[in-house]
């Protein structure tokens, strides 16, 4: 599809990858597999919103909600989450500043150093912002702020008729970044399955049908245009 040069330059994109199970059962493989190669292309859609310019994107790569999946599951997705998101690229080559998303401190300490490091090295980086959403849920996010708010009332520091919306955004793990502008969700379902829930606010939800294995540098391109092509009102007419 033919598009403006500048058609996806400063969007914040949210990305829910879903759909490996269902992509490695069709192909009679182990939901494992599906998750190996929803990892490659992870990597690969990351290097194509860094070349179009997207400001920001954050990726769901494991839910809170996840940890009730098999034990044998869970830990090939650790597994993968080291080699690929940690290990296997070069966030430093691609200029890209990374922030990993959710409670790091129920991963393995190999994996919570790595993740330290990286957002480290990385914090100075001047091109897109890659958010790795990780034992990460909507809901926990926000409790997690109200408890940082409700310990500066009890310090004294802050009086409860005080508390703002910018102070509610500044204690969420995406302090400082725009909010998303669409929230897309491959493989068909239409929920946010506790996704970013301060931050989607006024988010376009964009779904697609295919599974996100299968989900290439196109998909995007036709995702980027249905939400150029949404009115978005933000209450007003
Ligand atoms: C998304 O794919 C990956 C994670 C949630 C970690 P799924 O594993 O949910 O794939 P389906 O939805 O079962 O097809
Ligand atoms: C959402 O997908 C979580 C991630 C993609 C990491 P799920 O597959 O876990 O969501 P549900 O269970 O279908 O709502
Ligand atoms: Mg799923």
């Amino acid at each position: 599809m033919p598009h403006a040069e500048d058609f996806a330059k400063g969007l914040s994109i949210g990305i829910i990858m879903d759909g490996n199970g269902r992509w490695a059962k069709k192909r009679g493989l182990p939901r494992t597999a599906g998750h190996k190669k929803g990892a490659e292309v992870f990597q690969d859609i990351t290097r194509y919103c860094n070349a179009l310019g997207v400001a920001s994107v954050t990726f769901y790569a494991f839910s809170t909600e996840n940890w009730k999946r098999p034990e044998e599951e869970v830990s090939s997705i650790m597994r993968l989450f080291g080699d690929y998101l940690i290990k296997a690229f070069d966030y430093e080559k691609e200029n890209n500043r990374v922030v990993f998303l959710g409670d790091r401190t129920a991963l393995a300490p190999k994996y919570q150093k790595q993740m330290n490091e990286i957002e480290e090295r990385t914090r100075s980086n001047t091109g897109m912002v890659l958010n790795i959403a990780v034992n990460y849920g909507g809901r926990p996010e926000i409790v997690r702020a109200a408890q940082i708010l409700a310990q500066r009332v009890k310090d004294g520091a802050l009086q409860p008729q005080d508390i703002t919306e910018e102070m509610m955004s500044d204690c969420m793990y995406t302090r400082g970044q725009k909010d998303p502008d669409f929230i897309l969700r491959p493989s068909g379902e239409k929920r946010l399955s506790n996704f970013m829930l301060w931050q989607a606010a006024y988010s376009e939800l964009v779904e697609m049908d295919v599974l996100w294995p299968d989900f290439t540098r196109d998909d995007l391109d036709t995702a980027i245009e249905e939400f150029n092509h949404r009115s978005r009102r933000f209450g007003g007419i």
